[in-house]
């Protein structure tokens, strides 16, 4: 008996192209999200990255060296997961934070520090801070500077709202663990280059301090 063949017209090929779109789609919205958080999935990844960089963000803030009375920014401050550990320390805290929506959920989670002027929060560009000369001692700023593409107006700016002899510190994850995100949104730097950048734009003693497993990068520097 002939063996009758059965055709349909979905080939597989088609199917795992339409199933790559999908995946560079997800890549993308979620780059997106990573780069300036909004709305309802705003609030999910915000929480997302409270959990997972809780411990990264912690090692940062041990190399701030923050003591009672110190003024830190926080730019980018995300989900704000740094806001309590620092007020621990007795810190006073300015975010700034170029998603409004971020603004406005740190603002009312933590209305009665912003109330007593412990906390202050402003949606701003790294660009144009809306801080004045010298109006802080520490910089921490993590998992941002792969959203500013290009360095030096940037480190300049942070240059001018540190006071003379403060500190900034740097967290970035290593390109090799960051395969997954979206090459036309985030520029990935080697630690290196971002210190080199640091003493162009005014800052001393630039240091790169990295993880055991070589996944991230602190990169300290002081005005
Ligand atoms: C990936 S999140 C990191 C949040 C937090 N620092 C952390 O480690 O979880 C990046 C944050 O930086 C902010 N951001 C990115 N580019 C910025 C810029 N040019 N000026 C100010 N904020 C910026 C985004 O809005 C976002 O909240």
């Amino acid at each position: 008996m002939p063996v009758r063949r059965v055709t349909w017209r979905t080939d597989s090929r088609s199917g795992s192209v339409h199933h790559v779109r999908m995946l560079s789609r997800l890549r993308r919205t979620i780059s997106r999200q990573l780069s300036n958080p909004s709305g309802p999935l705003g609030r999910m990844i915000a929480a997302g990255m409270n959990r997972g960089n809780r411990a990264f963000n912690a090692q940062a803030i041990e190399a701030l060296d923050v003591q009672p009375g110190t003024r830190v920014l926080d730019l980018g401050f995300g989900g704000g997961l740094t806001f309590g550990p620092l007020l621990e320390r007795g810190a006073t805290v300015v975010g700034v934070d170029r998603a409004e929506d971020m603004v406005a959920a740190a603002a009312a989670r933590h209305r009665a520090d912003v109330g007593a002027g412990r906390i202050a929060v402003h949606a701003g560009d790294v660009l144009a801070l809306p801080l004045e000369d010298a109006a802080v001692d520490r910089v921490l700023t993590v998992n941002t500077i792969y959203f500013w593409p290009d360095l030096a107006p940037a480190l300049r700016e942070l240059h001018r709202v540190l006071a003379p002899g403060g500190r900034v510190v740097i967290g970035i994850r290593d390109g090799s663990v960051m395969e997954r995100v979206d090459p036309a949104i985030f520029t990935l730097r080697p630690p290196q280059e971002i210190a080199a950048a640091l003493e162009e734009a005014g800052f001393t003693a630039a240091e790169v301090r990295s993880a055991a497993d070589g996944g991230s990068h602190l990169i300290t520097s002081v005005r």
